[in-house]
């Protein structure tokens, strides 16, 4: 039987044709709160651009016929050296939301990050998913609806904590000022509770966060969170040495490269060009991942190249559910696989392990 994706899609064979499809079919105002960035959206091409300059430097003849993409992340087995990145609000793309991620993203044993304002419980999407969830935690001021919500994701089976730090308040993102955008009634931040900060007062995604987001939060926060639950310990949002190496010395188990998708400090990085000096301050410390600007099987390969253990893809599993709901995000998930499997095939590289710096960096004069 023909596949019913490529029947439905016949011309969409990346993810760039995804996004070309998902603008096409959602309103003007949601493809913008999706798609958008801070500021000028320098930080968001500038993710993109990092990607685009690099060329990968094959080796030839190197015997590597299938290449092994499983990877191990915090003593588990991903299908692949990503995971998708935490996103709020899947319900504006698809009414299935975020279930049809989890439910598409376990089919190819892809890890979820589940963020604190996901559109299904924590509870329904922990029985949905075939591979591991974990979440994403924004620290509110009301500190104690936070740790509820870890609390209540540790019991569901969720397996690390991926504390977001780069939004003490929210970036300016002028698409969503300049449509008035607010939330479409029935996406909601269920997790939060009729208590909650979720309430209909709170449609502006920027205006919740104002009201909401703990703007003070230090690095004593590691230790609230470690006072408040077992599990692995992630920072999300280190852009340089200092801040990692800090991280380090807090003793987490992860720390995620990321600038929010260029959402929140509009001059920030590049992901991929922060990424060195974060991995040689971590020093094997800890994984270290990275998100932004990830839209082809080689950038991943790229990343891993330049050090990061596995990244995370954010935008693209967006599309491919604005597009084919489950379906869709499952096709995302295939050909960034299929795109990452061509990619280290072509460059003799055999596995995730086996990944090797020279890939970006030109090696020393052969002998
Ligand atoms: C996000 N991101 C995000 N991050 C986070 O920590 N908590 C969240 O709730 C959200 N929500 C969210 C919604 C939408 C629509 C987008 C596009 C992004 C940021 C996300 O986790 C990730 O850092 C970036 O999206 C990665 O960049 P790419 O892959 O989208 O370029």
């Amino acid at each position: 039987m023909s596949d019913p994706i490529l029947v439905a899609e016949p011309g969409a064979l990346t993810l760039g044709d995804y996004a070309r499809l998902a603008r096409e079919r959602l309103d003007a105002p949601v493809w913008d709160y999706i798609e958008g960035g801070a500021g000028e959206e320098r930080a968001l091409a500038a993710n993109t651009g990092a990607f685009d300059r690099v060329r990968l430097r094959p080796s030839v003849l190197t015997g590597a016929a299938e290449p092994l993409l499983a990877t191990e992340i915090l003593g588990r087995t991903w299908g692949a050296p990503f995971a998708v990145a935490p996103m709020g609000y899947q319900t504006v793309a698809d009414p299935e939301g975020e279930l049809a991620t989890v439910r598409a993203a376990g089919e190819t044993a892809t890890p979820v990050v589940v963020s604190t304002f996901a559109g299904h419980t924590f509870e329904d999407l922990a029985a949905a998913a075939g591979a591991p969830l974990w979440l994403q935690l924004y620290c509110f001021r009301d500190r104690d609806l936070s740790r509820r919500l870890v609390e209540r994701a540790e019991r569901a089976g969720f397996e690390a904590v991926v504390l977001t730090c780069d939004a003490p308040r929210l970036g300016r993102r002028l698409r969503d000022t300049r449509n008035d955008f607010r939330l479409p009634p029935g996406v909601e931040p269920v997790n939060l509770g009729p208590a909650g900060p979720g309430g209909p007062g709170y449609a502006r995604p920027a205006a919740h966060a104002a009201a909401e987001f703990d703007p003070s939060l230090d690095w004593d926060v590691v230790a609230w969170l470690r006072s408040v639950t077992r599990l692995p310990i992630l920072l999300k949002g280190i852009l340089t040495a200092e801040d990692a190496a800090r991280a380090a010395a807090a003793g987490v188990d992860g720390v995620v490269v990321s600038n929010h998708g260029g959402r929140q400090l509009d001059a920030a990085p590049a992901t991929l060009d922060a990424l060195p000096e974060v991995v040689a301050a971590v020093d094997g410390a800890c994984p270290v991942l990275l998100d932004g600007g990830v839209r082809r099987g080689s950038d991943v390969l790229a990343a891993l190249a330049l050090g990061a253990s596995a990244v995370l893809v954010g935008r693209p599993v967006l599309h491919g559910l604005a597009v084919h709901g489950r379906a869709g995000v499952r096709r995302v998930l295939d050909l960034l696989t299929e795109e990452l499997a061509d990619a280290m095939a072509l460059t003799g590289t055999a596995s995730v392990t086996g990944v090797r710096p020279e890939l970006v960096r030109a090696a020393r004069e052969p002998r």
